[in-house]
């Protein structure tokens, strides 16, 4: 059964689809059978693996109706794409947005559309990422509910703390609430970071103490760097983008520690 984890901050700009598709594709290189979900009707993910995502004629939006509609007779690799570097990718278009208020008008299952779905599909694959849109919608929430873990890329910041929280608070509503009791938070990756100044740092203090020591901040952070902003228009991940490079490196080492600290999903 494969593991499903959350790739979640409500700000955008933070790393999330980076991370999606880099921890993704450094899990494929480990010998894993990884399918990406892009949750965010910008289409980032679907986009930064090099398909043009106003083009596509199956999407997360028609797999979605059908859950609604209770049509549950798609074959398990229905709309999914598959990348040269071995992912498998299930792509978003503008067209989620539209289906978030046929979300919002059900009166049963709301939350709970896209676990169905990928209730479906894990069998198929090891680890299955969710590339989150930058919200706390109830697109947003259908991730978390069908979510194992979830990992929160961070800029390091001092604002960013203040997010962190309303993020934090939601994840416990939806844990309180029953719509997943079993949620856990894998870990905080900072992102774009510039190791040299001090404010990483003072943030890194200030979000130990902040998290109290229950939430995990990984050893292993990604540096900045321009070749990880040009990858994505290329359609490639950083490791074949930039195969030497710093930021590969260490998503190649955050892969690693992720895999030691997720339980695993086989
Ligand atoms: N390590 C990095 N160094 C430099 N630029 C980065 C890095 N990671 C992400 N970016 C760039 O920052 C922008 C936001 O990243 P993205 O992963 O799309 O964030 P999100 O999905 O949270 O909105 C993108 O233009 C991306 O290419
Ligand atoms: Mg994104």
């Amino acid at each position: 059964m494969g593991k499903i984890i959350a790739i979640a901050n409500q700000k955008g700009g933070v790393g999330k689809t980076t991370t999606a598709i880099n921890l993704g594709i450094g899990l494929v290189n480990k010998g894993n059978r990884v399918l990406l979900v892009d949750l965010d009707p910008q289409g980032n993910a679907t986009q930064g693996l090099g398909f043009v995502a106003d083009n596509l004629e199956i999407t997360i939006s028609t797999v979605l109706r059908k859950m609604i509609n209770k049509d549950y007779s798609i074959t398990k690799d229905y709309g999914i794409l598959s990348h040269p570097e071995g992912i498998s990718l299930m792509p978003a278009n503008i067209e989620l947005s539209v289906l978030e208020t046929e979300l919002i008008s059900l009166f049963f299952g709301r939350e709970k559309m896209l676990k169905t779905y990928l209730d479906m599909v894990r069998g198929e694959y090891d680890y299955i990422l969710i590339d989150c849109m930058p919200s706390l919608n109830l697109i947003a929430i259908n991730a978390l509910v069908a979510a194992d873990e979830i990992i929160i890329p961070l800029h390091a910041q001092f604002y960013s703390v203040k997010g962190l929280e309303q993020l934090l608070q939601t994840i416990g509503s939806i844990k309180s609430n029953g719509l997943n009791d079993s949620l856990k938070i894998s870990g905080i990756l900072y992102t774009c970071v510039n190791d040299r100044t001090t404010s990483f740092r003072d943030v890194q203090k200030i979000l130990k103490t902040a998290c109290g020591g229950d939430i995990r901040i990984y050893d292993n952070y990604i540096p900045r760097s321009v070749k990880a902003e040009e990858a994505p228009s290329c359609g490639k991940s950083i490791y074949e983008y930039d195969t030497t490079g710093k930021v590969s490196r260490a998503y190649g080492k955050f892969t690693d520690e992720f895999l030691s600290t997720v339980t695993s999903g086989r």
